[in-house]
C-alpha cells in the first residue's frame, strides 16, 4: 500500500472547517516547569482552554511533537512509542459534540476512506460530575453507527485525562478501527479484543480539575482531540506492526543494512525496535532549540537514559559502537521530519554532536560496567542487587539506574531501588555542602561590585524575557569584579535594536528603585508563582527565593544589593553564540 500523507490531510480537512493551523510547540515545554515534556497536543494549550483567548481565534489545528516515558518499558512490542506525533483540532469555546464527532466521521469515511464497518466508539457512561453522554451516543447512531458498535464506558477509559490530574479535563468519546481480518470483523465492539485499536480520542472540556474533589464547570466548553500519527500510519497501510509503516521502515532498513540482520529474526526484532524509536526520540529532544544535553538531571537525564539505552540494544545487535551507525541513523529523521520541524535542520550538527559526545562518554565505562554487573551477579546470594552496587554501577560505570534494573531483570533478579535512592540522596547532600563550602569560598571574596552585578543579572534575565519572549531562560552565568557574564536559550543572534531594548529596560529597573527582598517558601509554592530555576530538581522542599519589584522572581541563593537604585548604568558589552540555541551576553556597569 502506497504512504499515506496523513498530515497534511488532517490539517488541510480542519482548515477548510475554519480551523487556523498553529506549528507544533517545542518537545520540551517552554515554560511550564511542572512537567518535563510535552505528552499531549493539547498540554502547551492548556491557558486557552482554561479560558485566555487565543491569538489565532478559537479553532486551531495542530501536529504535535509528544513524548511519554510511561511506556518506556513497553517500547520494543508493535505499538509502544517514546516519541510520537499527535495531530489535534481544538474549540476553544466554539464548537462541540455535534460538529466535532460529525467531523471525525467525516475525516475518517470520505477523506481516508475507511469502511464504515471496521469503525466502533466508545461514549462516557456518566458520574457524579457529568452523565451518560446519550448526546454523543446519538450523534454517532445518526451518522451511521450501529448501537452494537458503540460501548458505554467509565473513568478510567472516557475520562481524560484521568480523576487525579488537575487541570482542564472531561469526558470523552474514542473511536475504534478493527484491525483483523476482513472475515472477522465481528458484528458488536468488545474492548476486551485488541484487534481494536483506538485511533482518535474526542475530549469534550467541561471541567477544570481545582483540587482534590472541586471540578468546577470551566467558564467555555472546549473540545480537545488526539491522533496518533503512528498508529494511523499503520492502521491505513494495513501493517499490525507500527515498525513496519512507512514511518519506520527506512530505519529499520538501515539497521538490516548496518547489521545484516532480519528484521523478521526473533533474537533481533525487539532491538531493532527500541533503537529506532529512541533514535527518534534523541533527535527530537536534543534538536529544539532549547539544546538539552545529557545531564544528570531533568530533561537531560532522560536524554542520557534513551542514548546509553540505545547503545546498549546496538551491542546486542552487534553493531560496531565506535562507526557512525548514530549518525546515519539520525540522519534519516532528521531529513523525514525537517519538513515539518526546521529547527531539526538548524540544529543538525548539535544533534550529531550530542550522539557522538555521549556515545565516547558511556562507551568508556560500558564493557567495564557490564563486566562488574556480571561479577555482582555472579557473587549474589539472594536475588537482590544491594544498594551499594547499583550506587558504583551508577557513579563508576554511568548506568542509569533503570539500566541495571533492565538488566537485572532479564536474570530474574531485582534492585533495591528503595537502598538506591536513599545513597543517592546522601551523595547529593555531600556534594551540595561541597558545592555550598566553595560558594562560601566564593561569598567570602564577592565584593559590593560582584554582589552588584549578580542583582544585575536577575534584571538581565527578566528584561530578556520581556524583550525575546518567553523561552529564554538561564543556561550559566559567571561574575568577576571587572563584567558580568550570563547564558541564556534563545535560537538566533540579538539584532542590535533588541540589545538596546534589553539594555534600556534593565536601566530603567534600576532607575525605579526596586526593592531586592530575599523570601523563603516551598519549592513547590515558589514554582506556582512561576519563580525562574535553573535546575528544579538542584533545590530542596524549602527554597530561598529572591524577589526584585514586580520584574523578577528567581530561586537563588544571594547575596544580592537591597535596592536597584545601588546599581550603576548597566552596558551590553557583546553578545554572541555559545552553542546552537545557546547565546551568551557579557554586560558591565558604565563609569
Ligand atoms: N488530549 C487527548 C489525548 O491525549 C486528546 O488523548
Amino acid at each position: 500500500m502506497e504512504k499515506v500523507d496523513l498530515k497534511k490531510k488532517y490539517l488541510e480537512f480542519f482548515k477548510s472547517k475554519g480551523h487556523k493551523v498553529i506549528p507544533s510547540s517545542p518537545i520540551v515545554p517552554e515554560n511550564d516547569p511542572t512537567v518535563l515534556f510535552n505528552t499531549a497536543g493539547m498540554q502547551p494549550l492548556v491557558p486557552y482552554l482554561k479560558g485566555e483567548t487565543h491569538p489565532e481565534g478559537t479553532r486551531l489545528t495542530d501536529v504535535q511533537k509528544c513524548f511519554r516515558t510511561n511506556d518506556l518499558e513497553e517500547v520494543g512490542d508493535t505499538t509502544h512509542h517514546t516519541f510520537f506525533e499527535m495531530l489535534g483540532n481544538w474549540s476553544l469555546g466554539d464548537y462541540f459534540k455535534k460538529e466535532s464527532i460529525s467531523w471525525s466521521f467525516e475525516f475518517l469515511t470520505k477523506v481516508l476512506n475507511i469502511p464504515l464497518n471496521r469503525l466502533a466508539v466508545t461514549v462516557f457512561k456518566g458520574n457524579e460530575i457529568v452523565k451518560a453522554d446519550e448526546e454523543s451516543a446519538n450523534i454517532w447512531k445518526s451518522l451511521g453507527i450501529k448501537e452494537e458498535r458503540i460501548a458505554y464506558l467509565g473513568e478510567e477509559d472516557n475520562w481524560w485525562p484521568n480523576m487525579e490530574m488537575l487541570g482542564p479535563c472531561g469526558p470523552d468519546t474514542e473511536i475504534f478501527y478493527f484491525r483483523g481480518k476482513e472475515e472477522d470483523i465481528p458484528e458488536k465492539y468488545d474492548p476486551e479484543d485488541d484487534r481494536w485499536v483506538e485511533i482518535w480520542n474526542n475530549v469534550f472540556m467541561s471541567n477544570n480539575h481545582e483540587e482534590s474533589t472541586v471540578f468546577s464547570p470551566l467558564k467555555n466548553k472546549n473540545v480537545d482531540t488526539g491522533m496518533g500519527v503512528e498508529r494511523v500510519v499503520a492502521v491505513l497501510e494495513g501493517k499490525d506492526d507500527n515498525y513496519l509503516s512507512s514511518i519506520f521502515t527506512p530505519i529499520i532498513s538501515k539497521l538490516e543494512e548496518i547489521t545484516g540482520y532480519d528484521y523478521f529474526d526473533e533474537r533481533y526484532t525487539r532491538a531493532m525496535r527500541i533503537i529506532a524509536d529512541h533514535i527518534r526520540a534523541v533527535v527530537m529532544i536534543s534538536g529544539e532549540d532549547s539544546a538539552v544535553k545529557p545531564s544528570n538531571t531533568d530533561q537531560g537525564y532522560v536524554l542520557r537514559r534513551l542514548i546509553r539505552r540505545m547503545i546498549r540494544y546496538a551491542k546486542k545487535l552487534n553493531i560496531d559502537i565506535s562507526s557512525d551507525w548514530e549518525e546515519e541513523l539520525a540522519n534519516i529523521v532528521i531529513d523525514e521530519y525537517k519538513g515539518y520541524y526546521s529547527e531539526l535542520e538548524r540544529n543538525k550538527l548539535a544533534i550529531i554532536q550530542v550522539l557522538r559526545d555521549e556515545k565516547v562518554k558511556f562507551s568508556r565505562t560500558l564493557e567495564k560496567g557490564l563486566k562488574e554487573f556480571e561479577k555482582i551477579v555472579s557473587n549474589i546470594s539472594g536475588n537482590v542487587i544491594n544498594k551499594d552496587e547499583a550506587f558504583k554501577l551508577y557513579d563508576t560505570y554511568g548506568f542509569p539506574i533503570e539500566l541495571s534494573q533492565e538488566l537485572a531483570k532479564e536474570r530474574n533478579l531485582e534492585v533495591d531501588i528503595a537502598g538506591f535512592k536513599e545513597k543517592f540522596a546522601e551523595h547529593q547532600e555531600k556534594s551540595r555542602q561541597g558545592a555550598e563550602g566553595k560558594f562560601k569560598g566564593g561569598l567570602a571574596c564577592t565584593g559590593e561590585i560582584e554582589t552588584k552585578y549578580h542583582t544585575a543579572t536577575h534584571l538581565l534575565n527578566a528584561a530578556l524575557k520581556v524583550v525575546l519572549g518567553p523561552h529564554v531562560h538561564q543556561k550559566g552565568s559567571n561574575i568577576t569584579a571587572e563584567r558580568l557574564r550570563f547564558d541564556f536559550s534563545h535560537p538566533e543572534k540579538m539584532t542590535d535594536e533588541e540589545k538596546k531594548k534589553v539594555e534600556d529596560l534593565v536601566n530603567e529597573y534600576i532607575n525605579m528603585s526596586l526593592p531586592v527582598e530575599r523570601l523563603e517558601m516551598k519549592k513547590e509554592d515558589a514554582l506556582k508563582l512561576g519563580a525562574e530555576a535553573m535546575f528544579i530538581d538542584k533545590y530542596g522542599d524549602i527554597v530561598s527565593v529572591y524577589k526584585i519589584g514586580d520584574v523578577s522572581l528567581e530561586f537563588c541563593g544571594g547575596p544580592h544589593v537591597t535596592n536597584t537604585k545601588e546599581l550603576g548604568k548597566f552596558k551590553i558589552i557583546k553578545e554572541e553564540a555559545v552553542s546552537s540555541g545557546v547565546r551568551r551576553i557579557k554586560a558591565k556597569f558604565e563609569e
